[in-house]
């Protein structure tokens, strides 16, 4: 019998290799497939379309004479799976991730194979056509940034895959890694076609030990086909800032990972000075498929406005159904949170959604109507970031998660701006002063030196709001880059829907 289970590091982690090996030793031929995304059914065991999860070892030979209780019936077709849109994941779970055979199988190559028969205007002319923007946050229009560096004169031109995924419940560029490696390289190779570029480098975090393995697995395999353009992995050192493109290109060049000064934009002046591309891995890895005969209309009529195709959403935190769900733009947090994500895992109700990482807005349930847009997320001062979302139950402690943001500010800081550097530290010490209650300072423990300040200075509640208010708004508009400028979002949005976490008074302080 043909038993299929992943070898994703979360089913890896899960216990997925026992459970193999177990199978294995019945006789049985086992299949290793990257993950369908269920995150909590892994490990999920597959036979002939059925699943069965969360399997351990005591399930196995339930599982084989057909009297499990885990079976979840025919996998395509579970609400998770079927109610989904899949172009960037559309192989997950059903092939082996380094499997040359199987990416071939399944429509491996033909977007490079296209893109090398029409040429890089067209190629570009069909990625601005597909609507595709940068997955990695910010969004900005991939063709026009391609086309940027295809119009830059220089003698060697790089494609820089962003893979230091560092948000806080983040893990779609980690799946396409490990489960799909070979479409990230071919996207890279389309990149290089595109611009002119014959070098390119994936820069993974060290957190991702299984996707640096596969990716050199894959890339082995396939250097013939992707010739003349050669690509390579580094590894990051586990700075978050180094997710920040000009940190990852000065660590890349092995200096200290420190946010440059843009302009010059990385698409002009980039890796050792030359026109590079910096595309997340989400960005890239979706372009095979936009480059496949027909792909680029197919992917703009998903989405509404500007926000085309789909978005891999990555369902995380105190959540009943946590794992990846591509869909097209337009779905609700609600939608998202409470039907799809199946609510909190601790079956409490939800307090707030932290959507975009830990530089990202926390959302009241008020807001679920709030549809994935780029636009709209920024009209309602929030940000889908990478896509990553965090759902908190109501016992979580606003107060204390603003405190954090403001805190991990100041240990991610790279140092290269004051807003940011100092900036940080100061909304550490402000959050604990209005969670202390203000002029109420003898409750706080602060260092010998500061004490005497804090006598002469003693502030009310009203008046500390007012200066983290100040200071939010110094360091959004004053960062030289978004660690500084986005950590305000979370702080702000958590004083104004949670302010009672803060202070009892600051409510009345805010209104
Ligand atoms: P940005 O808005 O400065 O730039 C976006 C991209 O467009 C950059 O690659 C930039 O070089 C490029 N660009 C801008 N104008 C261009 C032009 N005229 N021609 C060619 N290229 C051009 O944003 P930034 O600072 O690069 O990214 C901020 C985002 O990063 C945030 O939205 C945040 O959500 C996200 N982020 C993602 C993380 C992750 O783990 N994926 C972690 C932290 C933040
Ligand atoms: Fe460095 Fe922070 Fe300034 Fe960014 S905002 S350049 S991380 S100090």
């Amino acid at each position: 019998m043909l038993i299929k289970i992943s070898d994703d590091a979360l089913a890896r982690a899960l216990g997925a290799d026992e459970l193999a090996e177990a199978f294995a030793a019945k006789g049985h031929e086992v299949h290793r497939t990257s993950s369908w995304g269920m995150q909590w059914l892994e490990p999920l065991v597959e036979i002939d379309g059925k699943g069965f999860g969360p399997a351990t070892l005591g399930d196995v030979d339930a599982i084989l004479n057909g009297s499990s209780d885990k079976a979840i019936g025919v996998i395509e077709q579970h609400p998770f799976i079927a109610g989904q849109t899949r172009f960037t994941f559309a192989r997950a779970g059903k092939t082996r991730p380094t499997s040359l055979a199987d990416y071939h199988a399944t429509g491996g190559w033909q977007g490079l194979m296209r893109a090398r028969q029409i040429g890089p205007e067209q190629i570009i002319a069909e990625v601005l056509e597909s609507g595709l923007r940068g997955r990695g946050g910010a969004g900005f229009p991939t063709g026009i940034k391609w086309k940027t560096v295809a119009g830059a004169v220089a003698d060697q031109k790089y494609i820089v895959c962003n893979a230091d995924e560092g948000d806080s419940a983040t893990f779609a560029d980690r799946m396409v890694m490990e489960g799909d490696p070979f479409q990230l390289i071919e996207g890279m190779a389309i990149a290089g076609e595109a611009v002119g570029a014959t070098r390119g480098y994936i820069y993974v975090r060290s957190e991702y030990p299984d996707a640096i393995r596969k990716l050199n697995e894959a890339l082995v395999q396939c250097a013939d086909i992707i010739a003349p353009f050669v690509c390579e992995v580094r590894m990051g050192a586990g700075a978050y800032v180094c997710g920040e493109e000009t940190s990852l290109l000065n660590s890349l060049e092995g200096k200290r990972g420190e946010v440059r000064a843009k302009p010059p934009l990385p698409a002009l002046e980039g890796l050792f000075g030359k026109p590079t591309v910096v595309n997340n891995v989400l960005s890239l890895a979706a372009v095979p498929h936009i480059l496949a005969e027909g792909g680029s209309a197919a992917y703009a009529q998903q989405g509404m406005g500007r926000s085309k195709g789909t978005m891999p959403i990555q369902l995380a935190g105190n959540i009943k159904h946590g794992g990846l769900y591509e869909v097209a733009f337009g779905v609700t947090l609600g939608e998202l949170v409470n039907v799809i994500g199946g609510g909190t895992a601790s079956g409490r109700p939800v307090k707030a959604v932290q959507v975009g990482g830990p530089l990202g807005a926390y959302l009241h349930p008020d807001q679920f109507d709030i549809v994935f847009d780029y636009e709209a997320y920024t009209a309602a001062d929030a940000l889908i970031g990478h896509g990553g979302i965090t759902v908190f139950d109501d016992t979580a402690d606003m107060g204390s998660m603003a405190r954090f943001a403001m805190e991990f500010c100041a240990a991610e800081s790279c140092g290269k701006c004051t807003p940011c550097r100092i900036g940080s530290t100061r909304g550490v010490e402000l959050i604990d002063r209005i969670r202390a209650g203000g002029r109420k300072r003898d409750v706080i423990e602060l260092a010998p030196q500061m004490q005497n300040t804090v006598k002469d200075q003693g502030r009310s509640v009203a008046e500390e709001v007012a200066l983290l208010t100040d200071l939010c708004e110094t360091m959004k508009f004053g960062s030289l880059c978004a660690l500084g400028g986005f950590t305000p979002y979370p702080v702000m949005s958590a004083l104004k829907h949670w302010p009672e976490d803060f202070a009892p008074e600051a409510r009345a302080v805010l209104e």
